[in-house]
Order: structure tokens, then C-alpha cells, then sequence
């Protein structure tokens, strides 16, 4: 089934390879200025599911731009079409396209294109992380002094400044921090050990699925924001290498609200 996934992410990264760059129809979702969808987005996402539909009809899936399909199905693909969809239409080469797979609630695949760069993180439970079929690994960095963090921040960023608080103390304590637009990429460059750390406060599950599988699969760690397991249906995530964590958890709890 990964290969399937593989065949679907390729597939829609060809399309957008195609058309990016050229006139798209560029719209913002209900009453929020700043949350985007092109029409690469929706076209994108239709590719994956009647590709993965072929070969698995009754399977269910729960994909941003379309919403959830239930079939009650034991199988759910988690689909984000374009994830960096801001940086997408404004032609920034920043984006992904994200599938993953659960079975029983659990995530046991997934798949995370970069058209742009030509590269493939790829996953299943139990058996690893690869990057173009090549075994990756977190990094081995021990403090935040040697770390590069990244994190993102919602679309209605005006009614929450909680992560501004964060990446304000982030900033004095890591080597840098970043903020690259495509949360599934962040969350590959941390299981590839080019990040050593990611956090982010208001995510949704397309968002991360294929991406934590990855970074856990790679040896890193995902906890919620205080350290406590979690799953992808928890909007705040906090992932690392594991070595630097504990001290990210401190971190965010200075800054916390609660
Ligand atoms: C967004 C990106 C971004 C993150 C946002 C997400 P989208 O996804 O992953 O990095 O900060 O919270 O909504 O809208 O481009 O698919
Ligand atoms: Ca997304
Ligand atoms: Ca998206």
C-alpha cells in the first residue's frame, strides 16, 4: 500500500510541476484572509483519491480540501494535496504533498513528495525512514545551543500569539530558528537530521500525518507540548531528535499561557 501512496504523491507532483508558475486560481477559504486554496489544490487532491480508489474502493479517507469520505473501512488515508499552499502561490518553492495511512486508528504508512527538489520521504511502521530509498536518521545534536528549530504558526495568527512568546524564547536559546511554511517538511527535515527540532501549536491531522510516522521512524521523538504521548488528532505537536526534547519542553512551558 505505500507504493500505492508513492504512485498517488508522484503522480499529483507531476501536475503540480506542470503548472506551477502559471496562472492559478488563487481563492481564500471561508472568512479568513489568509488561508489560501488554489485550484491545484483541489485538482491535486482528486488525483490522489481516484488513483487510491482504483485499487482500494471501499477505503475511507479524510483529505483537507474534500473533508471525510467513511466508508467504515478499517483503512483511512490522510491526504494534504499541497501542504505550503501560501508559499505555493506565491511561487516559493517550499511545499509538499503529504499522504499517509491508517489502519485501525494507527498509522502504518506514509509518503512525503517535494516536487521542487524531486525528493521522496517515505515511510511504514516498523521498517524505517527513507529519503529517495536511502535509510534516514535524526541528528545527534544535544543542545539547543547546536540546534536549528523550526516551527510555524496559524492562519489566524491575530487572535492567538501564544508561539510569537515561543519562538521569541527559542530564539535566544537555539543556533537558529526557522519558519518555512510546509509543516510536513519540517517534520522530514527533522527525521533527515537537517532540523533538530519542531514544534508548532495549531495543526490539523493531514498536516503531520506522514510526517510524525517519519520522524518517529527515523528514531526521533513526538510527544504533545509537555512531553506527553500523543497522536495526530492533537493540534500541538512537538517533535525532535529525542536528545534535545526535555529541554524544548522546558522552553515551551515558560512561555506557556496556561
Ligand atoms: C499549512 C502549513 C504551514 C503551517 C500551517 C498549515 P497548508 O498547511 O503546513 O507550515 O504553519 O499551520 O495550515 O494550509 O499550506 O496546507
Ligand atoms: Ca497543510
Ligand atoms: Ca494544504
Amino acid at each position: 500500500m505505500l507504493e500505492l501512496g508513492v504512485k498517488a504523491a508522484l503522480a499529483a507532483g507531476e501536475l503540480i510541476r506542470e503548472r506551477a508558475g502559471k496562472a492559478q486560481n488563487v481563492e481564500r477559504k471561508s472568512g479568513q484572509e489568509t488561508n489560501l486554496v488554489t485550484e491545484l489544490d483541489r485538482q491535486a487532491e482528486e488525483i490522489i483519491i481516484k488513483r487510491i480508489r482504483q485499487e482500494y474502493p471501499d477505503h475511507d479517507f479524510l483529505a483537507e480540501e474534500s473533508g471525510g469520505h467513511d466508508r467504515k473501512s478499517d483503512y483511512r488515508w490522510v491526504i494534504d494535496p499541497i501542504d505550503g499552499t501560501t508559499n505555493f502561490a506565491h511561487g516559493l518553492p517550499i511545499f509538499s504533498i503529504s499522504i499517509a495511512l491508517e489502519h485501525k486508528g494507527n498509522l502504518i504508512s506514509g509518503v512525503v513528495y517535494d516536487p521542487t527538489r524531486d525528493e521522496l520521504f517515505t515511510v511504514e511502521k516498523g521498517k524505517g525512514a527513507f529519503l529517495n530509498r536511502n535509510r534516514i536518521r535524526v541528528s545527534t545534536v544535544s543542545t539547543l545551543i547546536e540546534s536549528v528549530l523550526v516551527t510555524g504558526f496559524p492562519y489566524d495568527v491575530k487572535s492567538s500569539n501564544e508561539n510569537i512568546r515561543h519562538f521569541q524564547s527559542f530564539l535566544v536559546e537555539a543556533q537558529a530558528v526557522r519558519r518555512l511554511g510546509s509543516a510536513a517538511l519540517d517534520l522530514c527535515y527533522v527525521a533527515a537530521g537537517r532540523l533538530d527540532g519542531y514544534w508548532e501549536m495549531s495543526l490539523s491531522p493531514w498536516d503531520m500525518a506522514a510526517g510524525v510516522l517519519l520522524v518517529q521512524e527515523a528514531g526521533g521523538t513526538f510527544t504533545d507540548q509537555e512531553g506527553r504521548p500523543s497522536t495526530i488528532y492533537n493540534k500541538s505537536v512537538l517533535t525532535s531528535n529525542g536528545l534535545i526534547h526535555d529541554q524544548m519542553i522546558r522552553i515551551l512551558a515558560k512561555g506557556s499561557m496556561k
